[in-house]
């Protein structure tokens, strides 16, 4: 497994309409080895999410394209899970029917379904909430139910934007050593993007850090401690203090932009025409 960015650009209208035009990503490349956590970080606005979307095919990109195992991802799909901050349950639907749903999309038959859901609700330890409603449950269990309901489509990739930047520091600390387990036990890929460096540098094998917005690689940087890791190494907090000096100048970059009084008056890119499509996933 393999993602490819390649040229990927966007930018979107200021107003929804026409007229001015707000450049989001500037011509991004990199690519994704099968097996790896790989984390976005980044100042706000800076394209994270836009990045994420694309990947998902929920946004098509202005120009380049991106592939998974060398097709171009065209439109959202199965192998493409996504996770996002909020869990977005169906909250007429009990537990184990919302983590059923995109399976029976996919035509599953229910004994399969059912099945399915189980492994994966026993993986997240909610089995004993299968038949619960979503609003019988706390905010961080509701996330492990949309975290469920990901990985039960068995998606080649797992795509995560700050899906746990709602909870409090707590649930947060137990759903990293989940979620750093099921990546150990299942193998996905998984693309998490977040604001907190010391996250990123918990759970990945390699970080990449955008410039402020527009957005651009500014490096990909390879964690370089062995998995499981401990929260409380002195390592580890060491070479988080690092990487946040680093992007403490981009989100500068942006805190300048927003006290600047003339900023609306600097030009704004303007982006080429979109890419042609081709077959794709
Ligand atoms: N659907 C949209 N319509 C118009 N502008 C958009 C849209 N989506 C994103 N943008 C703009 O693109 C830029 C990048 O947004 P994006 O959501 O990707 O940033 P982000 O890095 O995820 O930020 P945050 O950390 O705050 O979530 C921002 O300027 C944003 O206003
Ligand atoms: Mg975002």
């Amino acid at each position: 497994m393999r993602i490819e960015f390649s040229e990927i650009s966007k930018s979107f209208s200021a107003n929804g309409k026409g007229g001015q035009r707000i450049q989001a990503l500037l011509p991004v490349n990199f690519v994704i080895e099968g097996g790896e956590f790989f984390s976005i970080i980044g100042p706000s606005g800076c394209g994270k999410s836009t990045l994420l979307n694309i990947l998902a095919g929920l946004e098509s990109p202005d120009t380049g394209f991106v592939t998974v195992d060398g097709t171009r991802v065209e439109r959202p799909g199965p192998q493409r899970a996504v996770v996002f901050q909020e869990a977005g349950l169906m909250p007429w639907m009990t537990v184990s029917a919302n983590v059923e749903y995109g399976l029976k999309l996919q035509g599953i038959p229910r004994a399969e379904r059912r099945e399915r859901a189980m492994k994966f609700l026993k993986m997240v330890h909610l089995s004993r909430y299968a038949e619960a409603l979503p609003h019988q449950l706390s905010g961080g269990m509701r996330q492990r139910v949309s975290i469920a309901r990901a990985l039960a489509l068995e998606p080649r990739v797992l795509l995560m934007d700050e899906p746990f930047s709602a909870l409090d520091a707590q649930t947060r600390d137990v759903l990293h050593d989940e979620l750093q387990r099921i990546w150990q036990e299942t193998r996905t890929t998984i693309v998490f993007v977040t604001h907190n460096i010391r996250e990123a540098v918990y759970l990945s094998d390699r970080i990449l850090i955008m410039t402020a917005s527009p957005g651009r690689v500014k490096r990909i940087t390879t964690v370089p401690f062995a998995h499981p890791r401990q929260k409380s190494s002195t390592e580890l907090s060491a070479f988080a203090a690092m990487l946040h000096d680093q992007i403490k100048e981009e989100v500068d970059k942006v805190a300048a932009t927003e006290l600047d009084p003339d900023w609306d008056k600097r030009p704004v890119p303007v982006a080429p025409l979109p890419y042609g499509t081709g077959e794709g996933i």
